[in-house]
């Protein structure tokens, strides 16, 4: 038996996807897999279809790893694979999608408006910017509709800087997830598909040393405190992990999610996204949210494969 670990791709996160690849590889082995580390490159399809992998770990960051085109293709060769199907993917990476379904659904996300580039044109971007500043006040956080690693985010306070922000956030795509910015305390909850259904590990508590978690923030150690659980009162980590486990399983999630909340001055949680490929690297929240609950990354990914090959 053995398993293909599906890593790099073409996405603005390739470098990162390639860090979460190598360490969910070695996590695995030392747990007695076969692993093949593949490069989801152009030779990806007759890859698959001559090699035909017991099982495939999607270990690909944005773009095809996580919108559901490459689950697509696993599910038209017959390969099972960890993680979600491509419906579910799409929904959960169109971040104005997913919090359209969760709001519906009665979760907290901070009030938004979706901006597509050719709004501006339509309207006049002056326009478009003072009616964004009238229906959501400031400050406003700005990211593409569609990313990861918050690549193109930035949070904006004063509004002369909206259309440089604009702009980095339509470098990524052609369409602008606005949204309230909530002050707070940021986490990250993990989820596991069990025996029992959908649970929460314990919430990681995010604190970027100059304040914000940016790309930088994020993949260069020691930039980032990170708290293991998060320092919540009990209800709290409970709203935080109740709120992640129906995120999972009100967009159809399967077997490993994360999702991003902000906790405000009165706990309440807002829901900001789900990632179905949740970041492997070293300084990646999952795999610290899998060691602060006692478990190891290769048991973990080894149970997922074991699930997906029955
Ligand atoms: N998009 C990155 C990999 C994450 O969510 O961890
Ligand atoms: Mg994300």
């Amino acid at each position: 038996r053995w398993v293909a670990v599906l890593a790099g791709g073409l996405s603005h996160e390739r470098d990162v996807s390639l860090r979460s690849g190598r360490r969910l590889s070695a996590a695995l082995r030392s747990v007695g897999m076969t692993v093949a580390e593949w490069d989801a490159d152009s030779r990806l399809l007759s890859r698959i279809e001559q090699e035909r992998p017991d099982a495939v770990v999607v270990a690909l960051h944005g773009g095809e790893g996580e919108n559901g085109a490459v689950q697509s293709v696993l599910d038209m060769y017959g390969i099972p694979y960890v993680g979600t199907d491509p419906r579910a993917c799409r929904r959960a990476w169109d971040k104005p999608t997913a919090k359209a379904e969760l709001a519906r659904s009665g979760l907290t996300t901070p009030d938004w408006v979706v901006l597509p580039h050719a709004t501006f044109r339509e309207l006049g971007a002056q326009s478009v910017l003072d009616a964004l500043v009238a229906k959501l006040g400031l400050p406003l956080m700005l990211k593409p509709d569609q990313g990861g690693s918050a690549l193109g985010a930035r949070v904006v306070r004063d509004a002369a800087d909206l259309p440089s922000a604009m702009v980095g956030a339509l470098s990524y795509g052609d369409t602008v997830l606005v949204e309230k910015y909530i002050e707070g305390t940021e986490v990250a909850i993990g989820v596991l598909d069990g025996p029992d259904g959908p649970e929460a590990l314990p919430a990681v508590q995010i604190e970027a040393t100059n304040g914000v978690y940016d790309y930088t923030a994020r993949y260069t150690a020691g930039l980032t405190t990170y708290r293991t659980p998060a320092e919540l009162s009990p209800e709290t980590a409970a709203a935080a992990g109740d709120l992640a486990v129906a995120a999972h399983r009100l967009l159809g999630l399967r077997d490993v999610s994360r999702t991003d909340a902000i906790i405000d001055r009165d706990g309440t949680v807002h829901f900001l996204e789900v990632n179905v490929s949740p970041g492997l690297t070293e300084t990646s929240l999952l795999p610290m949210a899998i060691e602060a609950a006692g478990r190891s990354l290769g048991d973990v990914f080894a149970t997922l494969v074991e699930r997906a090959i029955s």
